[in-house]
């Protein structure tokens, strides 16, 4: 199995972080292909939390070589803090390999995010603020800087002034503060300098790897309904997640895939605006909240939350070419006294075939739920299927019914080692 691919199968945050360190054990590459500092990724060790945002989550591994592939938006500020946070905790980052063809966040992408939302008052996404919309938009229209080019930092600099003066004149056209274009070249040509070391054609490395036979891990940011192609439009990220976007966002092709592992939790959340027809906005969508702790790791907005959807997750193994899944947060479920699963969807009254190509749809559809009799007991000690409670197998035994891939890894807890894992 020389590549993988971990892809969220939802609306993001689905613990594809704690899979990825479980798989990392038997790979030396992991690469992020896609997003940047927008994720938040949490990997919980001897109850010590690490929440990553741009560095790979296998990082936590001496073994690993953790590469930020070329379909990465890359904001340096928040690249070297998440370094010196994670070397002042022991974990050694100088390995890390960020592409050249990687495209840089500067602060007027911050300030183009900002103003964008504004403009859409009550319609707006309800984005990271982070910049990455308008990086990506930047690298789309061919105006975007590079990694490769802190190679020659003078030119860099100039690259970079011309870039806010001009970036000025359009955030003033929209009644934004004009950014301090001196203080912006200075702090970006020293980061620049920083980042020197880092920068590798890895394009050209992981295929070396690949050819020798190493294994290469290929780490989804958001997920697939976040996609830009494939999810709710506009309430969407501006990269593609999906598994083609692992491909573009790392150079490898779409032959050298072999697994490709869609994450779910146990039931959906979704944080930011969009449609979303198993949400439950009653004493249970808390309970999942409160019990599931949904609150985002990078905006600490809260989560919204409702029943696991197998409409979803349908469209997703087609999508994403999944081989199988892992659902995270089943202990989530412990409590309930009866848990439903959305098996499909009504539109005024008539099934739904396909999921739905537009979000003013999705908005109206009815989710058809199936009930099944809840559990009742703490599952955080379960390491085995057959060591699940009948009523937790049911509800996998329903899932793989519906969504028609095995589920192969299902998490029970917070912990590195809560999980349950099989290879059936
Ligand atoms: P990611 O963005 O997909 O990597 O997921 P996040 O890290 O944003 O959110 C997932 C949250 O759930 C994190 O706080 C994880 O520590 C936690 N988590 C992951 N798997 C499990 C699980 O099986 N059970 C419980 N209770 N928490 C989990
Ligand atoms: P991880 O990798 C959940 C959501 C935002 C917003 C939309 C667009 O941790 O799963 P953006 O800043 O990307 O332009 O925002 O996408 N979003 C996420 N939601 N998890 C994430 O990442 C997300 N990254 C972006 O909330 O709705
Ligand atoms: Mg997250």
């Amino acid at each position: 199995m020389p590549v993988t691919v971990v892809v969220g199968a939802q609306w993001g945050d689905e613990g594809k972080a704690k899979i990825i360190d479980l798989l990392s054990k038997e790979h030396t590459y992991v690469v992020r292909y896609q997003g940047g500092h927008n994720a938040g990724h949490t990997v919980v060790v001897d109850g010590e939390r690490y929440a990553l945002q741009l560095i790979p989550s296998g990082v936590l591994y001496d073994h690993v070589i953790p590469v930020i592939g070329n379909g990465v938006v890359v904001d340096m500020p928040t690249l070297f803090n998440e370094i010196d946070t994670l070397e002042s905790r022991g974990i050694a980052c100088s390995g890390l390999a960020v592409s050249s063809r990687a495209h840089l966040i500067f602060p007027w992408h911050q300030a183009h995010d900002a103003i964008a939302e504004a403009v859409r008052g009550d319609d707006k996404i309800g984005t990271t603020l982070k910049g990455i919309g308008p990086a990506y938009a930047d690298k789309a229209r061919r105006v975007g800087v590079r990694v490769g080019e802190v190679a020659d930092l003078e030119h860099f600099a100039t690259t970079v002034r011309a870039r806010a003066i001009a970036e000025n004149i359009v955030i003033e056209q929209a009644g934004g503060e004009p950014l301090d274009v001196d203080d912006i070249v200075e702090r970006f040509t020293a980061l620049g300098a920083r980042l020197q070391p880092y920068v590798a054609d890895t394009v050209t490395m992981l295929h070396d790897a690949v050819a020798q036979g190493q294994h290469v891990l290929l780490e989804g940011a958001q997920a697939t309904f976040l996609d830009l192609d494939h999810g709710t439009y506009p309430y969407v990220t501006s990269s593609n997640p999906t598994a083609g976007g692992a491909c573009a966002g790392s150079g490898l092709g779409p032959r050298d895939i072999d697994r490709i592992v869609g994450i779910t939790k146990a039931y959906t959340t979704r944080v930011g605006a969009g449609p979303f027809p198993t949400e439950l906005l009653d004493a249970d969508g808390d309970s999942l909240i409160d019990i599931g702790r949904e609150y985002g790791t990078v905006t600490g907005r809260r989560r919204r939350a409702g029943w696991l959807d197998c409409v979803m997750l349908r469209h997703a193994v087609r999508l994403n070419s999944l081989t199988e899944i892992a659902l995270t947060k089943l202990d989530v479920l412990d409590g309930f006294e009866s848990v439903k699963v959305c098996t499909g969807y009504l539109l005024d009254g008539a099934p739904v075939q396909h999921y739905p190509d537009r979000s003013d749809v999705l908005a109206r559809v009815e989710p058809v739920y199936e009930t099944l009799p809840g559990w009742g007991t703490d599952l955080s000690e379960a390491r085995e299927r057959g060591a699940l409670p009948d009523a937790a197998q049911a509800f996998l035994a329903l899932v793989e019914r519906e969504v028609g891939v095995p589920v192969k890894v299902v998490g029970v807890g917070a912990e590195r080692d809560d999980y349950l894992v099989w290879s059936a």
